[in-house]
């Protein structure tokens, strides 16, 4: 019985690195530059199908489990959320351009149009809806800066 634990665990945990291996390279066709020795944690939603927008993530970041990167605020099947479209009707698209070395912790979720500098914290829970400058640490629903990161430091290291 404990051999057949040992089995069923093995092959879950390479199920979970397969999805996580296929998801990646999923996101990478679908148009999001992921830089170099850059984690994303499982269940990781970037909003890849909604063209134009794009993704950008820098270099060692760590995005961690259940995050969500969107890049559009309309609902083009229309409802109440009509108001959510240019004035000419166009889709509301905004980019997201995440720098290198930035730790995005559980659940949080980034707005569209937002950037992120490099070496930023964002704390476990956060709404990112504004830009976030370079070395800060922000946590909070909507999120604040609450401290700087004084030193350069590479918060994934493989
Ligand atoms: C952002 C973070 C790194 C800050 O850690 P810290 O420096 O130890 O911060 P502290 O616990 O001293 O908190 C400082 C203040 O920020 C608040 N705060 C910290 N994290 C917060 C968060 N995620 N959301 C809201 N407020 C937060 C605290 O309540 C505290 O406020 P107060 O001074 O009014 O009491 C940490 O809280 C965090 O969110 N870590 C990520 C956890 C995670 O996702 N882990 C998965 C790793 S794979």
């Amino acid at each position: 019985m404990k051999y057949l634990i040992k089995v069923l665990f093995f092959f879950y945990s390479q199920i979970s690195k397969m999805q996580q291996y296929f998801l990646f390279k999923y996101y990478r066709k679908s148009g999001a530059i992921i830089g170099k020795n850059t984690y994303l944690g499982p269940n990781v939603y970037l909003d890849v199908s909604h063209k134009p927008g794009k993704i950008v993530i820098g270099d060692n970041c760590y995005v961690t489990r259940n995050s969500s990167i969107l890049v559009h605020s309309d609902a083009f099947l229309g409802g109440p959320l009509q108001k959510w479209k240019g004035k000419g009707g166009e889709r509301l698209i905004g980019n997201i351009i995440i720098g290198d070395n930035v730790f995005i912790g559980f659940h949080c979720v980034v707005l569209p149009g937002v950037s992120i500098g490099d070496n930023a914290v964002i704390g476990a829970m956060t709404l990112v809806n504004k830009d976030v400058p370079m070395n800060a640490i922000v946590v909070g629903v909507p999120g604040k800066i609450v401290g700087y990161i004084t030193d350069k430091v590479s918060i994934y290291n493989e």
